[in-house]
This record gives C-alpha cells, sequence and structure tokens, in this order.
C-alpha cells in the first residue's frame, strides 16, 4: 500500500490534482456521505471545523468544495478561519478583497454591493462548474466581532441566492469560540479530527457543545489515521455518519 506523505509546506487538493486517487475517492464518499444524510434538509451552507488547528478543516473544505463544484453549477468556498486563514495558499491566490473587506462595503452599499468584485474564479481543468473564493481579507482586530455579526449572516443570505453552495472553511471551536459561531451560520456541520492527537474528551465537549446550541452536524471525518490502522477505506480519513460518531470517538 502506498504511504501518503503530504510533506510540510507542499498541500495541495487531491481531488484538482489527482481526481482519480485514492485519497479524491474518500473525499467522494463524504460528500455522498453529506448528501445522505440531508435528504429531509436542503443542505445549501457547509460549515467545516474541528477542536483544533491543523487537524485539517481546510483540506477538507477544499476537497468538498472542487467536489461539489464537479455536481453543482456555481459553489463559492469562503474562508472564516480569519486568524489563520490559508484557503488563498492552497490554492495559489492573493488574500484580496476577502471577508473583512466585503463586509466594510456591505455597510457601505447595502444590497447595491458588487459581489463579484470580491470572488475569485478558480480555473482548473479538473473543475466542471464553476468555483470560486472568498479569501479572508485585510487583517482584522476582532475576528470574534466580525463572525458573530448580523452583516455576516444577511451577507450569507444574498449569497443563498448566488451560489447553489456555500462551503465555509472555519476556525477551530475549542479554545476560542469563532468556529462556533460559524457553525451557527450553517445549515450543517462537518467535524473533523485528527487522529491521536486530541483528548477525547475536549472533543466530546466541543461537540455537545456545539449540539446543544443547535448545531446540525452531519457527521465526523477522522483524518490522519496512523498507517497500521489504515486499511483501502480507511486510508487517508474516515467518515462516520451523526448516529455512529458519538459511539465511537
Ligand atoms: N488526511 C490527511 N492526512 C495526512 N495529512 C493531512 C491530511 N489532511 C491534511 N493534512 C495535512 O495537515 C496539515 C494541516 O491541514 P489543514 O487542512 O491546513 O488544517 P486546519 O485547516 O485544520 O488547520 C497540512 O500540512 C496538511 O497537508
Ligand atoms: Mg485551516
Amino acid at each position: 500500500m502506498k504511504k501518503i506523505d503530504h510533506g510540510k509546506g507542499k498541500q495541495r487538493i487531491f481531488s484538482l490534482d489527482e481526481p482519480n486517487s485514492l485519497h479524491t475517492e474518500m473525499y467522494r464518499q463524504i460528500r455522498t456521505n453529506i448528501e445522505y444524510s440531508s435528504i429531509d434538509r436542503d443542505i445549501k451552507v457547509l460549515n467545516v471545523t474541528s477542536t483544533n488547528a491543523n487537524e485539517a478543516k481546510t483540506t477538507t473544505a477544499c476537497n468538498l468544495a472542487v467536489l461539489s463544484a464537479n455536481k453543482n453549477k456555481r459553489v463559492l468556498l469562503m474562508d472564516l478561519d480569519l486568524r489563520n486563514p490559508s484557503i488563498h495558499r492552497l490554492f495559489k491566490i492573493k488574500n484580496y478583497n476577502g471577508v473583512t473587506d466585503i463586509l466594510i462595503d456591505f455597510t457601505k452599499y447595502g444590497d447595491k454591493l458588487d459581489i463579484t468584485k470580491y470572488i475569485q474564479l478558480i480555473k482548473h481543468p479538473n473543475i466542471i462548474n464553476e468555483l470560486f473564493v472568498l479569501t479572508s481579507g485585510t487583517d482584522t482586530v476582532s475576528p470574534f466581532e466580525i463572525l458573530n455579526s448580523k452583516r455576516l449572516s444577511k451577507l450569507i443570505e444574498i449569497f443563498k441566492e448566488y451560489f447553489d453552495e456555500i462551503i465555509i472553511d472555519s476556525a477551530p471551536s475549542g479554545i476560542l469560540a469563532d468556529g462556533v459561531v460559524t457553525s451557527k451560520l450553517a445549515d450543517g456541520t462537518i467535524f473533523v479530527i485528527e487522529s491521536g492527537k486530541n483528548k477525547i474528551e475536549m472533543t466530546q465537549k466541543v461537540i455537545s457543545q456545539l449540539s446543544n446550541i443547535g448545531v446540525n452536524i452531519l457527521g465526523i471525518v477522522l483524518t490522519k489515521l496512523p498507517n497500521k490502522i489504515r486499511n483501502y477505506g480507511s486510508y487517508y480519513g474516515k467518515y462516520y455518519t451523526n448516529k455512529t460518531s458519538q459511539e465511537r470517538i
């Protein structure tokens, strides 16, 4: 079996660069599971969070967004990890005219805002339809206030008219509440857990905190499994639906 080695600084989006790889197949299965778990409720805004940084939220969100744009006509991937934004690096684009900037202009222009000035179209032969990225934008001293603002939820309402699916790459939810407030903006949340690194109690606490405030946790993605417990199905990660997740972590 091939060993996966991401190597530092070489972060890649497999569903973009290697659409036929096992890694991409894993993300495809996650997408299918999301669709099955949400048959009764349309998931238009999907959020990805975790307990801590570095658990693979951004990697998961980017891959899900690429696969979504191969199915949905127009998809938006938003970087709402305002303290540690990184989507622009994965797609090799500029962090320019992003979330913080559009929100300032939204106050000025209201509904007359031209959102096309802020979103960047990702051009790649392996993207069938349209994938747009809204980067985090100019650094801010008050990320939590921005994430918790009415302006942001209003903006997402506008985006819902324009895009078929919106995927939020969120901040961690463990120490600061950034990821918790962005989970509230979404119809469903995917919770990413890096295997072996987390204290189970902390992860359980964060998941129940999210559930208690009404966040719809669709499932758990377990990433970075050690070699010895990898098999074909868990080669690159694993997805549990919310019914089994509580039992297994
Ligand atoms: N499934 C995976 N298996 C192994 N390494 C991974 C996996 N997903 C992501 N990584 C690596 O983990 C690191 C953190 O990923 P990232 O998506 O930026 O995390 P986060 O957004 O949670 O901070 C990166 O170096 C990335 O290449
Ligand atoms: Mg990230």
